[in-house]
């Protein structure tokens, strides 16, 4: 049922936990299972997210998202991250059955949450960023 990748990134998440010293943090949840994820971004001046942590109280899938996702954002510019969706999350993943499909839509909404976050707390427009619900 699950990609090679997928049992990888849940039984080994990359990046699992906190970052005290974050400048964005988003949390999101998943209305149809109740899961929640939180994304941390330590973004530097450049605008290079340097570090990344998560955490995800939730499914198997969402784990292996969350762990992929981080992995993807990591050292690149907010620019790039936004353009980490849940698809370039699955496509990583060597995909993800139908029903977890709207597991991986956490990963993404949670980064631009957390970007979203930064955002505000810098005082900047991330230019194609939509307020997160
Ligand atoms: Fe998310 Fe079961 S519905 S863990
Ligand atoms: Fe809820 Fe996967 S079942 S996020």
């Amino acid at each position: 049922m699950y990609s090679e990748k997928v049992m990888d990134h849940f039984q080994n998440p990359r990046n699992a936990g906190e970052l005290e010293n974050a400048n964005g943090v988003g949390t999101v949840g998943n209305a149809k299972c109740g899961d929640i994820m939180r994304i941390y971004f330590d973004i530097d001046d450049d605008q290079i997210i340097k570090d990344v942590r998560f955490k995800t109280f939730g499914c198997g899938a969402a784990v292996a998202t969350s762990s992929m996702a981080t992995e993807l954002v990591k050292g690149k510019t907010i620019y790039e991250a936004l353009e980490v969706t849940n698809k370039a999350v699955m496509e990583a993943l060597d995909g993800l059955p139908p029903v977890k499909v709207h597991c991986s839509l956490l990963a993404e909404e949670a980064i631009h949450a957390a970007l979203w976050d930064y955002a505000e707390k810098k005082g900047i427009v991330i230019e194609g960023l939509e307020k997160p619900k």
